[in-house]
């Protein structure tokens, strides 16, 4: 079975994990500041800081521009389901802008549609990797007198008009999840030129827990968990670990990741040591992955389209979504026969529109019908994207 997911084992990133009990406290600091600056410095704004995942940075921006009950916030159609109700807890009404089914992003004339008096910020998706039109989209928020966010969560390196994303808005967003660009076992980073944002953070975040024992325990079981995927009898470790009432793993990876994001735990000293050597790395990684993304779309099989990659910049993608012409549930089912693991709907994205009982986002409903997402990660091999594909090419087959 060629998984969704695979994360490398590295002998450097085993021993922080594993050292990280007995590293001095001050060290973590410096180790946690050492990883802001150099994030800071590669997304080019005035300040970075890590935070317990990519949606605390969200509302930690959301709570420092005061927005509240009576508001209007405009996000993409086709983005993270996750995120509404974190937004319409503190009484923020989300409004869904359409996204371009070229590139699955929103645009400027979607986003000015949906613009109201009682519009208070404006948050825009890299989705997959990819650069929104964000010069257009800054020159509207600009025109209206409105904040925008970047949500980078998944383009971290990325670059749009020449300038890395995450440096365009009023502030950023980004995720170091397990499958993310720059990944420490989960944690966020949120970049602004904005003093006042960034102090707000700051303080949010300063008297934190900054013991690594949550961080290490996600990590060690998701190295558990990698062993399995990567040992031949994968079939019956994944039966074992999250089938039926086997799964007990799956249990205790859900507790270890959730209190990782709790408020009260802050972004460790390990994770930074981690995210440092991921962030040097970061060009290297993109590029390979920008490689076996254009190899995949190359030999996607008929049926398949793959978005539009570079219409605004140059992105970082770190998944592969194509938009398939038939019915997408039985072409997982039969993508399992044939050894590929394809994620479909809520696990690739949501329908936000929907969720917001808006009906009046087609392409972000078709998106939600039509895309899957295939696997693309180190863990492929040489000819993994020709695998990928042919596998691909046999379960639509499979499907006719
Ligand atoms: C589009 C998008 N925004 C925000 C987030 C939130 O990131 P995190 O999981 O680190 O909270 C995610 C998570 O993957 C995401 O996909």
């Amino acid at each position: 079975m060629i998984p969704r997911r695979r994360i490398p084992i590295a002998g450097r990133d085993l021993r922080d994990v594993f050292t990280a009990p007995f590293v001095p406290r001050t060290q973590d600091a410096a180790d946690i500041a050492a990883f802001e600056e150099a994030f800071r410095q590669r997304v080019g704004c005035a300040y970075a800081v890590a935070t317990a995942s990519g949606r605390e940075a969200l509302l930690l921006i959301v709570d420092a521009l005061r927005l509240g009950p009576g508001d209007e916030m405009i996000v993409p159609a086709y983005t993270l389901g996750e995120l509404l109700p974190l937004i319409a807890a503190r009484g923020i009404r989300c409004v869904a802008a359409d996204i371009d089914p070229a590139t699955l992003n929103v645009t400027a004339a979607r986003v000015g549609a949906r613009i109201t008096p009682k519009t208070r910020a404006i948050l825009v998706d890299h989705l997959f990797g990819a650069p929104c039109e964000i010069g257009a989209l800054m020159q509207l928020a600009a025109r209206h007198g409105l904040p925008l966010i970047e949500d980078c969560a998944h383009a971290v390196g990325a670059y749009a008009d020449g300038k890395p994303v995450g440096s365009f808005g009023d502030a950023a967003l980004f995720s170091l999840e397990v499958s993310k660009g720059v990944a420490t076992f989960g944690g966020g980073m949120l970049t602004t030129s904005n003093r006042q944002i960034a102090e707000h953070a700051r303080q949010a975040v300063a008297d934190r827990l900054r013991h690594p024992g949550p961080a290490v325990r996600k990590a060690a079981l998701k190295y558990v968990e990698e062993m399995a995927v990567r040992s031949p009898l994968y079939a019956l470790a994944a039966r074992l670990m999250f089938g039926g009432r086997g799964n007990g793993f799956e249990r205790a990876y859900r507790r270890a990741h959730d209190q990782l994001r709790q408020p009260s735990v802050g972004y460790s000293g390990m994770q930074a040591r981690i995210g440092l050597r991921r962030l040097g790395a970061l060009d290297e990684r993109n590029r390979r992955f920008n490689a076996m993304w254009l190899e995949l779309a190359d030999d996607l099989p008929p049926g398949f389209a793959a978005p539009l990659r570079d219409r605004h910049g140059s992105p970082a993608f770190y998944n592969f979504a194509a938009r398939y012409d038939g019915d997408i549930v039985r072409l997982r089912r039969a993508a399992q026969t044939q050894g590929l693991d394809l994620a479909i709907r809520g696990e690739v994205m949501d329908d936000c529109a929907v969720l917001l009982g808006q009906a009046d986002c087609p392409e972000a409903a078709a998106a939600y019908a039509k895309i899957v997402q295939v696997p693309l990660h180190d863990g492929l091999g040489a000819d993994g994207p020709r695998r990928v594909a042919k596998k691909l090419a046999a379960a639509a087959c499979q499907c006719r």
